[in-house]
């Protein structure tokens, strides 16, 4: 396998070490293959709201892998799972399911490109979403984590259909929508992949404003913030509607699953009942609808109390273990980064200037001492409901010996 792993930031290359092969989970914990126990806050990158091997998430999955594995024609799960997702995402009225994240984004500029007969789509620098040819141009998460601005491999042309634009910066995208005439503007309404830059109050607003007035198509990718940062996720937490909607990770429970929706209008564009083509052998595959609507079933109003009162704590802990080093601790319910940089950090450019030499001693010393958090700086910690006051604890009680390691 490159890199010794099927997915890069797995790699741990990053933070100067080899990656670590886990054997089995279980509620917020990871055992690795020598036996080692770690409290893990990356959660499979997102999917493990609930902690790791939830007893009703297994049983469901037992339940469904009891009667087949996968069929090739629909199941009434799958209308469950639609019905769960609209009465989450007011802007979303029809939704069609994918097995990733990539597939949903990849499909939704095709269905936004459709829509408009326009061409170019514009991205947030340090916004990722997923491994789509026009979209990896400087992205987030694994190509940021390695320095790689733009992967070979992608031709001149995709490269060219993708107008990139500083996040939190209202005039470059009024400059951008006004110069290319976009299809769509697509963005992570909570980036994380660069970790977690909340948008500044009023510019989600603004690129609402700005793409309805242009024609073009708002796709919010929530594939990260969906089912996490609210119920309706950052759509709800932020009062915000997209034209498009992709979600991932919660929604298929730790099974692959992914799916991308919209207004009746748009998605019926989509094949068998439109013209717009897509479609999945494995797509809306029993076992990840069941683990989905298991997980999402046990996410009611309370459930996001509580994993906000989780992340606040973690995220508290965290910052007082910092004291008054060159750290900044980023959260919003459910998502936390710690930035090794003396100023906070609004956009790409400085958080690609923090300290990452410093974030990976500071790694290395989380892990030696039974913690697990992203092994890069521009990731996510994925706070989940399993996480209990021992599990912060100990992990504030490490953060004070790594942060005096990675910053002595
Ligand atoms: C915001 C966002 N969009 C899309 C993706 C791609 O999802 P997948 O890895 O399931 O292809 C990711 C993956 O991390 C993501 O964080």
């Amino acid at each position: 396998m490159p890199g010794g792993v099927n997915s890069p930031v797995r790699a741990m290359k990053q933070i100067g070490r080899k990656p670590i092969f886990i054997s089995r989970a279980e509620g917020p914990f990871l055992w690795d293959v020598d036996g080692n126990r770690y409290v893990d806050w990356v959660s499979s990158w997102g999917p493990m709201i609930l902690g790791h091997a939830e007893p009703l998430v297994i049983e469901a999955i037992r339940d469904a892998a009891g009667r087949g594995t996968s069929y090739g024609a629909p199941t009434e799960d799958e209308v469950d799972l639609a019905g769960e997702v609209a009465g989450r995402f007011a802007s979303v009225e029809m939704v069609r399911m994918t097995s990733s994240g990539t597939e949903a984004t990849m499909s939704a500029l095709r269905l936004a490109r459709a829509a408009t007969g326009r061409t170019t789509i514009v991205k947030f620098a340090g916004a990722y979403h997923g491994h789509v040819d026009g979209l990896l141009a400087e992205a987030g998460s694994g190509l940021a984590t390695a320095g790689i601005p733009a992967s070979p491999g992608i031709t001149e042309a995709q490269a060219a259909d993708t107008v990139i634009v500083p996040w939190n910066d209202e005039e470059a995208v009024a400059d951008a929508i006004s110069r290319v005439n976009p299809a769509a503007v697509i963005a992570e309404p909570i980036p994380a992949n660069m970790g977690v830059v909340p948008p500044d109050a009023g510019f989600l607003e603004h690129v609402r404003d700005a793409t309805a007035e242009a024609g073009a198509v708002l796709i919010l990718d929530e594939v990260i913030s969906g089912f996490r940062v609210a119920r309706g996720g950052a759509q709800e937490l932020l009062g915000i509607d997209a034209d498009l909607t992709v979600m991932g990770k919660v929604l298929g429970g730790g099974l692959p699953a992914a799916a991308y929706g919209g207004s009746r209008e748009l998605m019926e564009r989509v094949a068998p009942a439109g013209d717009v083509y897509q479609a999945g052998t494995l797509s809306g595959n029993p076992l990840a609808v069941a683990a989905g609507l298991a997980t999402l079933r046990k996410l009611d109003g309370a459930a996001y109390v509580r994993l906000q009162g989780i992340t606040e704590t973690l995220a508290n802990g965290l910052r007082a273990a910092a004291g008054d080093r060159a750290v900044q601790v980023s959260s919003v319910p459910g998502l936390v980064t710690v930035f090794f940089s003396a100023e906070p950090v609004r956009d790409f450019a400085a958080a690609s200037a923090c300290n990452t030499a410093a974030y990976g001693r500071f790694c290395r010393a989380m892990l030696e001492r039974g913690v697990y958090p992203p092994a890069s700086q521009f990731e996510a910690w994925f706070p989940s409901l399993a996480h209990d006051d021992d599990c912060i604890a100990r992990t504030v009680d490490a953060a004070q010996a790594a942060f005096r390691e990675a910053l002595s």
